[in-house]
């Protein structure tokens, strides 16, 4: 089972940015902890991050066929972003969108997400461990819908 894991602008600089809210993890450090929860899954894990939000349309667009699911976490464009959103229906592929703070939590700019609807469903508020979480339910989530394992 191959699953991408997509995250967005300024996701690359966890670990100092506002270290209150996303914690002190590293990208780095939470795609690792992420890779060995897959490889208990029997999953394989690829990532992809950009500022940019062309290119991640384009990366998910591409997915179809490369991969049995997305885990997202399209940083500020989950509030702005149709273009990504459309790239998620249109890649076909089952996602789960992630966030490391509770954005319901916080600022009303940040109540609304554009993914939530072409999602299965969303984990947030758990810091990096929502992206182990999101890798599980997603795994979870193909087997019912395919019945594949592997
Ligand atoms: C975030 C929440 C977004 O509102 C914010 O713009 C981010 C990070 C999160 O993971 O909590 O960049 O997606």
């Amino acid at each position: 089972m191959r699953i991408r894991v997509v995250n967005g602008p300024n996701l690359a600089l966890l670990g100092k940015r506002e270290p209150g809210i996303y914690g002190r993890e590293t990208l780095a450090d939470i795609l690792s902890a992420a890779r060995k929860r897959a490889e208990t899954l029997g999953v394989t894990v690829e990532d992809f991050q950009s500022d940019i939000e062309g290119e991640l349309v384009s990366y998910i667009g591409n997915s179809r066929g490369a991969a049995d699911g997305l885990i997202i976490n399209a940083g500020a464009y989950t509030h702005t972003s149709i273009a990504i959103r459309d790239a998620i229906a249109a890649c076909g592929l089952p996602c789960v969108e992630v966030h490391l703070s509770n954005t319901h939590a916080r600022e009303a700019f940040r109540q609304n997400s554009f993914m939530a609807a072409v999602c299965v469903g969303q984990i947030m508020g758990f810091g990096g461990l929502g992206y182990q979480l999101a890798l599980e339910a997603l795994a979870w989530h193909i087997r019912e819908r395919t019945g594949k394992t592997k």
